[in-house]
């Protein structure tokens, strides 16, 4: 049983799609709904506005995950509250926003409370890749005063996006900021943030925007997103549940998550990589690991990381 949830939302199964793989169009939306394997539908974070985003090339694979960077590509927002609000709606959705700015994300946050959307809603506070736009979440007190201003009207379940933390004083601060809030959950990690990748024999960058920089993600991420979510999991309250996402490649990616304290998982890098196949073979690795150990559902292990 890989059943799980977020607050009140059931997924028959804890894997989504990472915010940005196979959710930006209708076709690719589509195609996710109908997958039997992921428990859940994640929306491309929109704008109010449809984007082209960064110019190609954007995204290259690296030996062990990818750099990106995309700058939002996506149909805009009403495209995205359109899909979640009239679609053919077989599993749960969260719905993901990004404005370029507060007042934007001040704006769409209106529009879903006005609107008939019953789902979960995602902050993006972390995009890495536009130009201008800095990753809000690594600013704290900014992030504090916005969830503020948020909480304010917004009486639907809503979670955000963090980016990785990588000292042991921010995850404090950060949890403590989170607290004071009835958020439904955290996502964590979003890439990690501006790295760099080199063509040796053109002596080159391999992305185009942003002088080379770009996101990385896949297994390369996943000691970064293992650290967040046990470390967000050992900080936060326990109404505030956990999506653990980052360089999950495997059913034993997905346990070692759940071990940390996610509450769901979700699959950005090998979901591109691989297709929509990925769902179905990690759910069975997944089970098997679980077969093997004697456990029946995610409750018997989730969180119960051993310290040596
Ligand atoms: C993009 C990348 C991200 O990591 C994100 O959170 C949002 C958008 C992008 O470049 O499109």
């Amino acid at each position: 049983d890989l059943s799980s949830k977020i607050q009140n939302t059931q997924f028959k199964n804890l894997f989504l799609n990472a915010s940005g793989i196979h959710c930006q169009s209708k076709k690719e939306l589509e195609e996710l709904m109908n997958d039997h394997y992921s428990g859940g539908l994640v929306t491309k974070s929109a704008t109010p506005n449809s984007r082209f985003g960064n110019p190609l090339p954007r995204y290259h694979s690296l030996p062990a995950g990818s750099i990106n960077s995309m700058g939002l590509p996506n149909e805009g927002f009403q495209f995205y509250l359109d899909y979640v609000t009239h679609s053919n709606i077989q599993k749960p959705t969260i719905l993901s926003i990004a404005g370029m700015s507060k007042e934007e994300d001040l704006e769409l946050l209106h529009q879903i409370q006005d609107s008939k959307y019953q789902g979960l809603t995602e902050l993006n506070l972390s995009c890495p890749n536009v130009i201008g736009k800095p990753q809000m979440a690594y600013d704290f007190a900014s992030s504090n005063q916005m969830l503020k201003e948020i909480f304010a009207f917004f009486k639907k379940p809503l979670g955000i996006k963090l980016p990785p933390y990588f000292d042991l004083v921010h995850f404090d601060k950060i949890a403590k900021i989170l607290n004071q809030y009835p958020l439904s959950h955290v996502n964590t990690i979003n890439s990690i943030g501006n790295g760099m990748w080199v063509d040796i024999e053109s002596e080159s960058t391999v992305l185009k925007p942003k002088g080379g920089f770009g996101g990385v993600g896949g297994a390369i991420a996943l000691p970064t997103a293992l650290a967040n979510v046990r470390a967000l999991r050992q900080r936060l309250n326990s109404s505030i549940n956990i999506i653990g996402t980052g360089g999950v490649t495997t059913g034993q990616d997905a346990f070692a998550h759940i071990l940390c304290g996610a509450d769901m998982v979700s699959i950005g890098t090998q979901l591109y990589e691989e297709g929509l196949g990925a769902f179905q073979r990690i759910n069975n690795e997944l089970i098997e690991i679980m077969k093997a150990k004697g456990y029946h559902s995610l409750d018997d292990f989730r969180g119960k990381l051993k310290e040596q």
